[in-house]
């Protein structure tokens, strides 16, 4: 999609983070922005940032794990703008803990990485794709999975393989809009680590979702070890900024870093070859995606 100026772009989980940052982007190109968030003062926040820089967007609290808020959330952004051209289901959470072996999560964590980082991409497509359809004009797609969602590894499993999910619906809408002749684009974003607020993604664990045995909370040692790494990470702007290019040049896979190349690859080839994998631990490869030259040297 090249023409953005004066469209209509809806973002999940764009109080905070890459979802902001893509706000900003996006309503820096002339887009009117629907910013949409469970936390309904951060999604406000972005509106004022945005209003302020002179680009017409509304807030939306929505709960993107429901799918009649998903539902209301279009209805929302119909009403007020009467269209959608870009879309992008971006809120994810990754509940603590994840250091546990994955027999030992709690189901609730289960549950709520599943709803919102799996059903989430499912409701957005489900409440907005049929309408854009409809309308006929041209259009995009965004999934935000992660590259967790390409790989493999011990750790960080409720997250991951709810991204693995993600990655292959999105896989599966790109399939299905060229087969329709859609006039609709679709771009699967894979970033490595981003300095966000994603690692205190327990803000926004729903009551009901609380872990009945055990405890939610981090490991004091990985928690200390995640909060040096997120702050050194890359800046959601630098991945709102591929995300754009991508949506321009209606490029499908956005891998906002190469530090995890050598796992996909080795993943894909011991599948192809029939041997068994060796799965790297997240940490070396996180710390390989923040200090490549060390890696290298
Ligand atoms: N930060 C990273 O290192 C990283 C890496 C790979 C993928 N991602 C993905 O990027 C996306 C954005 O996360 P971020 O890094 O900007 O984190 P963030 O925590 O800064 O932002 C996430 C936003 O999603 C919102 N949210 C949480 N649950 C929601 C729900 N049920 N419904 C609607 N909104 C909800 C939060 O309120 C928050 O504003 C997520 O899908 C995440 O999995 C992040």
């Amino acid at each position: 999609m090249k023409d953005l100026e004066g469209r209509v772009a809806v973002i999940t989980g764009a109080g905070s983070g890459i979802g902001a940052a893509m706000a900003r982007r996006f309503g820096g190109a002339g887009m009117k922005i629907v910013v949409s968030d469970i936390d309904l003062g951060a999604a406000q926040a972005t509106v004022a940032t945005l209003a302020a820089a002179g680009v017409d967007a509304i807030a939306v609290r929505t709960d993107v794990a429901d799918p009649a808020q998903v539902d209301a959330l279009a209805d929302a952004a119909y009403a007020r703008y009467g269209a959608v051209h870009l879309l992008c289901n971006n809120a994810g959470v990754v509940p603590a803990g994840r250091h546990r072996q994955v027999w030992e999560y709690p189901l609730e964590d289960w549950h709520w990485s599943n709803d919102v980082n799996f059903m989430g991409v499912v409701h957005g497509i489900r409440s907005f794709i049929p309408r854009m359809l409809e309308a006929g004009t041209p259009g995009h797609v965004v999934t935000t999975a992660s590259v967790a969602g390409l790989i493999s590894s011990a750790g960080s499993v409720t997250y991951s393989a709810a991204k693995h999910a993600a990655v292959r619906v999105t896989e599966a809408l790109y399939a299905g809009l060229i087969e329709r002749g859609a006039a609709i684009g679709v771009s699967l974003l894979c970033p490595g680590l981003v300095n966000t607020r994603i690692y205190e993604s327990e803000r926004n664990r729903p009551k009901t979702l609380q872990p009945a045995t055990g405890t939610a909370a981090e490991s004091p040692e990985l928690a200390a070890v995640a909060d040096q790494l997120y702050r050194s990470a890359i800046s959601p702007e630098t991945v709102a900024d591929q995300v754009f290019e991508a949506v321009i040049e209606n490029r499908f896979y956005v891998l906002t870093t190469s530090a995890f190349d050598t796992a996909i690859r080795s993943r894909c080839e011991a599948l192809l070859e029939r041997r068994n994998p060796q799965f790297a631990s997240v940490l070396s490869l996180v710390q390989s995606d923040l200090h490549p030259q060390e890696k290298s040297s």
